[in-house]
């Protein structure tokens, strides 16, 4: 990773979605394409501070993924884990921190003191704030938020907002461009604070095929759009809502 445009916070999320199909399509088994998945995963986080992105949220297993055949869980978790051992150095050296969001207390054996270690050892790092999503749920993050706000006056945004965001952040980020790939157009519970004014970017492209070039698209795309955040566009008095 080298040095940036960073002009401005930018936070793009990423909901890896298409690996299964990917794999099928070949005749191969899904897991298959969860372990190409990881390889875009390094391209894109790679590609993502040279592209002026300073932080980057990816959802690598929902709190729903559960429900999925036992196999699979295990090849994801196990991806995860090798990830984790076989990523540290390089993303320190690029000057990614890593900081994972979502549930620990379900994870495999291990696996919660391995997240720790990454995060520890990657903690001074400030070219690429990469944030994980695992056994994570949007409303479970709001209803958590809720549960530690626990009194009865209303929390301002920014109070809430901090209960969101995963201990020892400030505050949760905002997130400014949402990318879905694989086709699908849902948010499957991610993100639904922080993305009430991100823009949106649907993409057919399976995550397995998903490259530098789609991410610099994407964000050539967003730079392009007018974010007036419930106000009026520049000289567009006429602008409607949102
Ligand atoms: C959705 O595709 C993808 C997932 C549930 C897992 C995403 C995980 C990775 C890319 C690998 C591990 C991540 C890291 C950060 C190392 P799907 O299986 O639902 O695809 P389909 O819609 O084609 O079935």
């Amino acid at each position: 990773m080298q040095s940036t445009l960073i002009n401005q916070a930018l936070h793009v999320a990423i909901i890896m979605d298409g690996n299964g199909r990917w794999a099928t399509r070949r005749g191969l088994p899904r897991t298959a394409g969860h372990r190409e998945g990881v390889q875009t995963v390094r391209r894109v986080v790679e590609a993502a501070s040279d592209l002026g992105v300073s932080a980057l949220t990816l959802f690598a297993f929902s709190s729903d993924n559960w429900r999925r055949p036992d196999t699979e869980v295990r090849a994801l978790m196990g991806l995860l884990r090798h990830y984790l051992r076989t990523e540290c150095k390089r993303l320190i050296d690029g000057g990614a921190r890593l900081t994972v969001i979502g549930r620990r207390d379900r994870l495999p054996r291990g696996l919660a003191d391995e997240i720790g270690t990454v995060e520890q050892a990657s903690a001074n790092c400030q070219q690429l704030d990469l944030r994980v999503a695992i056994d994570y749920s949007a409303r479970d993050a709001i209803a958590s938020a809720a549960a530690a706000w626990g009194a009865s006056d209303l929390p301002s945004r920014e109070a809430f907002a901090r209960l969101i965001g995963p201990a020892g952040e400030a505050r949760c980020r905002d997130v400014d461009l949402l990318i879905r790939t694989g086709g699908e157009k849902r948010l499957s519970d991610f993100l639904l604070w922080e993305a009430a004014y991100a823009e949106l970017c649907f993409i057919d492209t399976l995550w397995p095929d998903f490259g530098r070039d789609d991410l610099a698209a994407a964000l050539a795309d967003f730079r392009r759009r007018e974010r007036r955040f419930g106000g009026l566009g520049q000289g567009n008095a006429l602008a409607s809502v949102g």
